[in-house]
């Protein structure tokens, strides 16, 4: 059983997209909205600073205590003529009273870091060029740096959001996997983990997984986070099956540190976008 090191994955990924920033030699610069105080939200913001300053990327921080869903528009739309900013990323959630998938539509979809404009999904399942989720690259990328044989390979997928387990599929079918997608409905879900070479998981629930799931040798790649009493937990129990797999991620430090630095992926790419158009 391997225990893959998300960390070290980063520190490779960071050093190969500074070489790249290094050799654009021109100003990146992301700018976060962000409404309220959502504690969650602060850490993840410093997060994002923290990795865009390590890499030489500009980094504007918009918070506002409160706004309304026209005015936020307003600014969404100023930040798209603004040709100073590559890259515009709204930090959800919003408050209830905000239509998020409005919001997040009216951002330039070369600028949307996020990947989750309608638009981008929609380029990601046609094949056109465009920014995807960073969990669902970080994900790619793991796969990738264990030489995950992904070409041919069940892939099960258990999850369907737009943030992650959708965009997965795009992103594995493209690399030639059999994909099956889960979600809450879906009957017999033990008798579809069973049969994934490659089995991943993102739905939001504490140690879901258990070994009964889970194929001998496969390859687990938990993108789950919960929190309880101040520690994370993943959607699988690491514990209860990391013997059977040839490989696992762990929960923290597997998929979480690709999620962050994949931002800087979607900004390098946004730039190369906007300078073609
Ligand atoms: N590591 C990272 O960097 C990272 C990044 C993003 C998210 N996450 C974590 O990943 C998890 C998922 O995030 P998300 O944003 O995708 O969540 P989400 O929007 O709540 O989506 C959860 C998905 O899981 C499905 N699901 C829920 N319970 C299920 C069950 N018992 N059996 C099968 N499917 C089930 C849901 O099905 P329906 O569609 O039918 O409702 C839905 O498709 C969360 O723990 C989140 O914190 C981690």
């Amino acid at each position: 059983m391997n225990i893959i090191n998300g960390k070290q994955i980063q520190e490779e990924k960071i050093k190969d997209f500074s070489n790249q920033i290094e050799s654009i030699n021109d100003t990146i610069k992301l700018t976060v909205i962000q409404i309220g105080n959502n504690e969650a939200s602060n850490v993840y913001i410093k997060n994002k600073q923290k990795i865009c300053e390590k890499v030489g990327i500009l980094f504007e921080h918009l918070k506002y205590d409160e706004t309304n869903e026209e005015e936020l528009i307003e600014k969404i739309e100023q930040l798209n003529t603004d040709r100073s900013v590559t890259g515009v990323l709204v930090q959800l959630p919003l408050p209830k009273e905000i239509n998020e998938k409005k919001v997040i539509d009216a951002i330039d979809p070369l600028k949307d870091i996020d990947g989750l404009t309608t638009t981008n999904l929609g380029n990601l399942f046609s094949g056109n060029k465009g920014l995807v989720p960073c969990t669902a690259l970080g994900v790619i990328e793991i796969l990738k740096s264990i030489n995950a044989p992904i070409e041919g390979s069940n892939v099960v997928i258990v999850g369907r959001s737009r943030l992650v387990g959708l965009p997965l599929s795009g992103l594995l079918l493209k690399e030639n996997a059999t994909v099956t997608t889960c979600h809450s409905k879906t009957k017999d879900l033990k008798e579809k983990t069973k049969e994934a070479d490659i089995l991943i998981v993102a739905i939001g629930k504490k140690q879901f997984i258990k070994e009964d799931y889970v194929k001998e040798n496969a390859i687990v790649i938990d993108v789950g986070i919960n929190r309880e009493d101040g520690k994370l937990y993943g959607d699988c129990d690491f514990e209860n099956i990391k013997n059977k797999c040839k490989a696992i991620t762990p929960v923290p430090n597997g998929v979480g540190p690709l999620t962050i630095t994949m931002l800087i992926s979607n900004l390098i790419e946004a730039y190369n976008l906007q300078k073609k158009n």
